[in-house]
């Protein structure tokens, strides 16, 4: 049998399993909790999302059972068999990864060659495998009747990813995003199952074109494949799924702290950036009509031609002037940066430097390829390349210098109206001359980093980068948006599963576009889409030119008061967002999260698709639906506070909701001490000197993080700790509990049902006395 398995070698921490066909097996133990599978496929065996050596000394046993080798660490029990079966099980037995050994039942694909131009003349789509070509392989898992899965990043579709298959490869789509659709702008493929209820991970870290086909084939099994590249994939195991996600972001990162101003409201739309009187005006709007907004993003108009690293002073008569007046006003300005550099051998230097350095991606005959962007004809860095990352970077100190207040990068699948880019095309893999079809998938990754370590130099601040195109491993550059959505329903009701799939996968700042991209909204769809983002990190409101206009004055005067009160009630929950995230810093875990995270022992939560929570306290029911004013709503187990009126609910049990148009439907969990930030209409560089505790409920306790939002100095302590706690008697606790960075409160109330408790800071004993 050439599949035999012979042996095994233990070089700590690697197990070789040795098979008689020569195609060993590693079997690398980077903690009790995380093991690397891999076989050596003759690709290159860097990582893009895993940076740094993640192994911890762990303890593990390995041995030979007669008929399988059994590794076992504290939580973990891989046992590999003849035919490179491997079994892994946790550490009370129950099954997690079985390799299936039956046989595989394609799907019935029996279409001739006639009748397959036939449908396909017409524009319809068809199950078209891709081809077995000779780098191919399958990883194939068997299935059991109950076992759900999650994660895979922004893939279109519903929560629970089971019965559906999946593309990894980054496509610029601008068709309606459904479940459908096979995969857009990222590939993530990180996968999450409960099988029979228990948590499991599988992160297939390979680069190359994959696809997921999770039960739809068969209801027997599941399985990967890949076009190319190695054997390369990480079991996560955990008691939670929790445990598991917090796995993966160990491995390939979490999201940084962000400075506290992304949180705040982002206005955005294809065509502000025609001319600065434009852009003011919408600044002027903001004003009018009172409402809070932190960020206006400048799409591809303010830029010389779409010349990347240019601003068209016909249409800005003085950009950084300008960018500096918006800022005095507490408006940021977010220009956009398009991976395709402008074909101009007119004296355009990103351009010529690039030709003249050769770092732009080259035909298999060494000729520069050329696509088609926005400014037509276009070429391509090759980011793979350290030194064109550097070169980017460098460039990137070009918005540092104007201002503005990150970057946003587009069209990096990278995308080209030509359609997509051969997969022959020379890309760089470090120093190692590779393909397109290789580096594809991370095209987006290497921008963002390059865009990152551009700003971080420049300004010594947190970089505030959003990219559409993204691999796994890319929050530690990068936000991200979900592209180019509609102004449709069902894409309001894609966005919740959508982003707490995205925050399972590692992406903790996400967003869709408020208000649909394409297409006209309504008032009722933009005012339900903005309740339902009350808590999504990600908050921007961005359409395509050509289509309605969607500012929130742009329709009647109810839907700019409602708008107006949520963008409003946003401002208040910051500082808890921004707590949030400090903790997803900590713990790896998202900010916005299915239930299914934090409660996966209760089945009634795998499949919803319409809530969500933030943290562990707080659940949001939005409405998704047009025409509704009210829905059922499931509580987990606890007791739950409806936000609006105090009404008290047991958990585990769905409730029906009335949601008139101004009301989204949100719970709290009793005993939840939350901050409440001041009413502000933008979020200052200046330390705040007043803030809010609300309690709800009759006690609770709440740990409270302040820097100063902007840098990396709290990376050296300079940051404070509170610590609030209300008592069953009512007794209100205020401590500073870590005092490293210098400006503190000077005042904090704490609001409970007993009344509202003024707190003041005494300098001198750096505590807070209980005013009189
Ligand atoms: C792409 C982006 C979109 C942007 C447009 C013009 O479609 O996804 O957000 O507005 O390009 O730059």
């Amino acid at each position: 049998m050439t599949g035999q398995l012979t042996g095994f070698q233990n070089a700590v921490p690697r197990v070789t399993l040795e098979y008689a066909d020569g195609r060993d097996l590693v079997l690398d133990v980077y903690t009790s909790e995380i093991i690397r599978v891999f076989m050596d496929r003759g690709d290159a065996t860097n990582s893009y999302a895993i940076e740094g050596d993640k192994h911890h000394t762990t303890n593990y046993a390995v041995e030979n059972k007669g008929d399988h080798i059994e590794l076992r660490t504290a939580s973990l029990v891989v046992k590999a068999y003849d035919n490179h079966y491997l079994d892994v099980y946790d550490s009370e037995g129950n099954p997690l990864v079985l390799d299936y050994r039956g046989h595989r039942h394609p799907l019935a694909n029996d279409l001739d060659e006639e009748h397959k131009s036939t449908v396909l003349a017409e524009g319809h789509d068809i199950n078209l495998r891709d081809q077995a070509e000779s780098g191919y392989y399958e990883v194939i898992k068997s299935l059991a009747p109950d076992e759900q899965f999650y994660g895979l990043g922004d893939k279109p579709g519903f929560l629970n990813k089971r019965g559906y298959d999946y593309d990894n490869w980054n496509v610029d789509f601008g068709q309606v995003h459904n479940e459908s659709v096979k995969g857009i702008y990222k590939s993530i493929p990180v996968m999450y199952g409960l099988k029979n209820g228990h948590p499991y991970g599988l992160f297939f870290d390979n680069t190359y074109k994959s696809h997921f086909d999770l039960g739809k084939e068969n209801e027997n099994y599941y399985y990967y494949s890949a076009m190319d590249g190695n054997l390369d994939y990480y079991l996560l195991g955990g008691h939670t799924l929790k445990d598991v996600v917090a796995n993966y972001t160990y491995l390939t990162g979490v999201t940084p702290l962000p400075q506290k101003w992304v949180l705040g409201y982002q206005q955005s739309r294809w065509g502000y950036s025609t001319s600065d009187k434009r852009v003011a005006a919408i600044a002027d709007g903001f004003e009018k009509y009172h409402l809070p907004v932190d960020v206006i993003h400048l799409d591809i108009d303010y830029m010389r031609g779409y010349r990347d690293f240019t601003w068209d002073t016909t249409k800005f008569k003085n950009p950084k002037k300008f960018v500096a007046e918006m800022k005095k006003r507490g408006i940021r300005l977010m220009p956009i940066l398009d991976a395709g550099v402008k074909k101009d051998e007119d004296g355009y230097d990103i351009y010529q430097e690039g030709i003249d350095k050769g770092y732009f991606v080259e035909n298999p005959d060494g000729t520069v390829f050329i696509g088609r962007v926005w400014p037509g004809d276009a070429v391509f860095p090759d980011f793979g390349r350290p030194e064109v990352r550097q070169w980017w970077a460098k460039h990137v100190k070009f918005f540092a210098d104007m201002g503005a207040c990150g970057v946003w990068n587009d069209m990096d699948e990278p995308a080209s109206f030509d359609g997509e880019l051969p997969s022959d095309l020379i890309f760089h893999n470090g120093g190692q001359k590779t393909t397109h079809a290789k580096m594809h998938n991370v095209f987006g990754h290497l921008q963002a980093q390059a865009a990152y370590d551009g700003m971080k130099a420049a300004t010594g601040k947190r970089p505030y980068i959003i990219t559409r195109a993204a691999y796994a491993g890319t929050q530690k550059y990068s936000t991200i948006w979900t592209g180019d959505n509609q102004s449709i329903w069902s894409h309001l009701q894609l966005a919740i599963p959508q982003l707490t799939s995205l925050g399972m996968s590692g992406f903790a700042i996400a967003g869709t576009d408020i208000g649909g991209f394409q297409k006209d909204t309504t008032p009722e769809l933009l005012t339900r889409w903005l309740e339902a983002s009350l808590f999504v990190p990600l908050f921007r409101n961005h359409a395509e030119m050509g289509t309605r206009y969607q500012e929130p004055w742009s329709f009647d005067r109810q839907t700019l008061d409602i708008y107006r009160d949520y963008l409003n009630l946003r401002y208040r929950f910051v500082p808890f967002l921004y707590d949030q995230l400090r903790h997803e810093t900590e713990s790896g875990l998202p900010v916005m999260r299915p239930l299914v995270l934090n409660y996966d022992h209760d089945p009634a939560v795998r499949q919803i698709n319409d809530e969500y929570m933030v943290g562990t306290s707080i659940l949001v029911a939005p409405i998704v639906n047009q025409g509704t004013n009210k829905r059922l709503v499931y509580l987990p187990a606890g007791k739950w506070l409806d936000f609006w009126n105090n009404a008290e609910y047991s958990g585990q049990q769905t409730i029906m909701v009335n949601a008139p148009i101004e009301k989204l439907p949100l719970f709290i969990k009793k005993d939840t001490l939350l901050p409440w930030g001041n009413k502000v209409k933008h979020i200052a560089d200046q330390p705040e000197t007043v803030m809010t505790f609300r309690l709800f409920g009759d006690c609770g306790a709440y740990k409270h993080y302040q820097d100063n939002g902007l840098d990396f100095k709290y990376q050296d302590g300079e940051y404070n700790e509170y610590y609030i706690a209300v008592a069953g008697d009512g007794q209100v606790t205020v401590k500073l509990t870590k005092h490293g960075y210098q400006p503190t409160y000077q005042r904090i109330y704490v609001e409970t049902t007993g009344g509202r408790f003024e707190f003041d800071y005494d300098p001198a004993s750096e505590s807070y006395q209980l005013a009189e």
